[in-house]
């Protein structure tokens, strides 16, 4: 999704900066890239279609300079992804360089008007309308703030911008709402991006904006306003700011690749890493004993989250039946608008989300609150949007994760979500306190289960993956597995652009078993609550299906010959453990058929890191 970063100097070095923290924002997902900066008195925009270090060579971004500069990676909603279309846009004096990420709603309406006020709009973009607006202040005589107050009081929708003024040089102006923007406070020099990891080089300390605010940064100075109903400016003052300001703990290593190809492979391999953080991090926070007794005697509790999430989120609905005897209604984010009625005082919803600012997590967990819900929200990157807004937050300790497709963070949101389905457990009388301890003790060894399956699955994943000759594949479960097997075909479509359908194996001959046919690729997920998925094993293979059961090595099944089994590390018949043997498994499958195929594992096409649009 769009990322935006902005930096301004007192030395002449901005340029190549402002270029390394597009580079941090790739992972968004992009499909044009540009930037503007002033030099001597004058705006220079440099942008095109294409990849960052592509953009960077042919449009001459490397032999820019100056002390002030805004750029932007694009990822299409308005128009396609075509040179013209790339952000930065300008007004029609060529002197106001907006970048954006968000979606103007009343675009066309505005477009309307401005052009019959003599306006030419060059783009198909809705931010374009915004250098427009901000040119129509200028001439009425306002100031570069006043006339960021008038345009936005004009816009409907989301947005985060940057915007730079030839006419005052010194300053990058910026405006958030319903989209991330950070400002970021370094020595001489001050930021502003979409988000943490953009900033690791220039500053530590970092101001997460709220929606409705504006202002401005020079090298040495920050302005900050709230913007009021009627359109005024009401300033925030510097104490207040100071007291906004967090210390970001991520350093500029722990988002690059160190040696690996590609992030995601990195990822799956930090994965025991980000778990054990997470596990010390979580075992003993009270947040997540209080957020169980929430959670237990709630009215209803909901689970809400996008893609991955969603699946940690299926995974918990899971743990909370048979762990706890807690019902807990899976919801996907953007399906949430279509059964918002139900919710009510009394309810809790728990919101996962890798990134806290997906579009639909968030307009779900606004409207859950307005009806009289409670919030927790599970949460990757403090300071996001859902961090600020749930009532409880509950962190996972992945650390930055850059690859669009979500590995490290999809089991570190499991570890969490398991270790507070017993704290749930506990306080629902499911279990003994002590068998709640034992449970949890035992999740601690989880890291170490996760290494030896990312081990043990590595070759022969990578062998399937090099092989090649999967275009579609079912990849079936039974109770637990079932919510595996739908990350498992997720990672594969994802990746590896393989057509993957995750069904429930008791279900699939309801239907699915009509496709399959001789060589027919059914990977089975199969975990030790449901040990009759052998039976389903058997029917795809009596159809001639090429089956391959995934299993944790203790798990024994009844399997006939001619059926490929992978034996995974054992799991002790510890249910708890399944997700982080099954998993890595179809992660690095996807990875290496990605590679195999020439694909770029870290940004699949059309495809986004953070979803900041509906
Ligand atoms: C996008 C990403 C997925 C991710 C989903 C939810 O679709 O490509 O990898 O699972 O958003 O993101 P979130 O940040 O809310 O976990």
């Amino acid at each position: 999704m769009c990322g935006i970063i902005g930096i301004v100097s007192r030395e002449e070095d901005v340029v190549p900066r402002v270029v390394d923290g597009l580079k941090r924002l790739e992972y968004r997902g992009y499909d044009s890239v540009g930037v503007a900066v002033v030099s001597a008195g004058s705006l220079v925009v440099r942008k095109s279609a294409g990849k960052l270090a592509d953009v960077v060579r042919k449009a001459g971004i490397s032999r820019l300079s100056g002390g002030i500069c805004i750029g932007h990676t694009r990822w299409a909603t308005h128009g396609p992804p075509i040179d013209v279309n790339a952000h930065p846009h300008v007004d029609c004096s060529g002197s106001i360089a907006v970048v954006h990420n968000g979606v103007i709603r009343n675009f066309s309406s505005l477009r309307e008007q401005l052009e019959s006020r003599g306006h030419t709009i060059r783009s198909d973009t809705d931010t374009e309308l915004i250098a427009h607006l901000l040119e129509e202040g200028l001439r009425e005589g306002l100031s570069p703030l006043g006339s960021m107050a008038r345009a936005l009081s004009m816009v409907t929708g989301s947005y985060a911008i940057a915007v730079l003024f030839s006419s005052d040089p010194g300053r990058i102006y910026f405006a958030r709402m319903h989209s991330p923007l950070i400002l970021g406070l370094g020595e001489g020099s001050n930021a502003v991006a979409s988000d943490v990891t953009a900033l690791l080089d220039v500053a530590r300390r970092v101001v997460p904006l709220n929606d409705g605010e504006l202002g401005w940064i020079s090298a040495t100075e920050v302005a900050l306003y709230r913007l009021g109903g009627n359109g005024e400016l009401v300033p925030i003052s510097p104490a207040e700011l100071a007291s906004r300001i967090k210390v970001i703990e991520w350093t500029p290593e722990s988002a690059s690749k160190a040696g690996y190809p590609h992030f995601m492979i990195k990822e799956i391999y930090e994965q025991p890493q980000a778990l054990l953080e997470t596990y010390n991090g979580s075992v003993e926070d009270p947040s997540l004993a209080r957020s169980a007794r929430l959670l237990v005697d709630a009215r209803r509790v909901y689970v809400v989250g996008a893609g991955t999430s969603y699946h940690a989120g299926l995974v918990f609905s899971y743990m909370a039946a048979t762990l706890a005897r807690v019902p807990v209604y899976p919801v996907i984010a953007s399906e949430h608008p279509y059964m918002g009625n139900a919710i009510g005082e009394g309810d809790v919803v728990i919101a996962v989300s890798q990134s806290g600012e997906t579009y639909d997590t968030l307009e779900a967990v606004r409207d859950y609150k307005k009806r009289g819900a409670r919030v927790i929200g599970v949460i990757n990157v403090v300071y996001s949007a859902l961090d600020r807004e749930s009532d409880i937050s509950l962190y996972t300790r992945a650390g930055p994760e850059i690859g669009v497709a979500a590995t490290k963070t999809f089991l570190s949101q499991v570890m969490l979500l398991e270790l507070l389905a017993t704290f749930m457990a506990e306080h629902s009388g499911a279990l003994t306190g002590s068998e709640a301890l034992e449970y949890r003790r035992k999740l601690g060894k989880a890291p170490r289960i996760t290494q030896d399956s990312i081990a043990a699955s590595d070759p022969v994943a990578r062998f399937l993956g090099e092989r090649g000759s999967y275009k579609s594949v079912y990849v079936l479960g039974r109770g637990l597995g079932s919510s595996i097997a739908k990350e498992a075909s997720l990672k594969l479509k994802e990746i590896a652009y393989m057509h993957a359908e995750a069904y429930p194996a008791g279900e699939s001959k309801h239907g699915p078993i009509a496709l399959v046919e001789k060589g027919f690729p059914v990977f089975m997920v199969a975990t030790s609550d449901s040990p009759h998925i052998s039976g389903n094993a058997m029917e795809m293979s009596a159809r001639g299906a090429e089956v391959v059961v995934t299993k944790p090595a203790d798990l024994s099944l009844e399997i006939p010959r001619g059926i490929k089994v992978i034996d995974l590390p054992p799991s002790q018949g510890f249910l708890p453990y399944e997700p982080f043997i099954l998993t890595p498994f179809y992660q690095l499958l996807s990875y290496y058929s990605a590679v195999a195929k020439g694909y770029d594992p870290d940004k699949p096409r059309n495809l986004a890191k953070t979803v900041t649009v509906e």
